[in-house]
């Protein structure tokens, strides 16, 4: 695992992309659970930094296809799977797991 970010850099509901080994990673904070997905859509290529984040989902910003934050599966579009990344906090860092 490997640091990425401090938890104070993102706010409650908020989310910061940080580049990471030559990848983006969108990283979501909800109410101090912290996510770390793709930035980019498994659709056609979307980045997800505009996404909206809701109920457990992140809908892309081009066409809405929504995607589990918990898995990065889609319900409506099953063929398509969004890529998370395993999170881990050790005090304000944020550390995450590449594949
Ligand atoms: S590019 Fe994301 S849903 Fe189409």
């Amino acid at each position: 695992m490997q640091t990425v970010a401090k938890t104070s850099e993102i706010p409650n509901f908020g989310k910061k992309v940080v580049s990471v080994s030559g990848r983006e990673i969108l990283l979501i904070n909800i109410k101090g659970t912290f996510f770390a997905v793709e930035n980019e859509c498994p659709h056609q290529g979307s980045p997800m930094g505009a996404a909206l984040v809701k109920d457990g989902y992140i809908a892309c910003p081009r066409h809405g296809y929504r995607f589990t934050l918990a898995d990065g599966k889609c319900a409506e579009h099953p063929e398509f799977v969004l890529t998370t990344f395993p999170v881990r906090l050790n005090g304000e860092e944020i550390l995450v797991e590449l594949a």
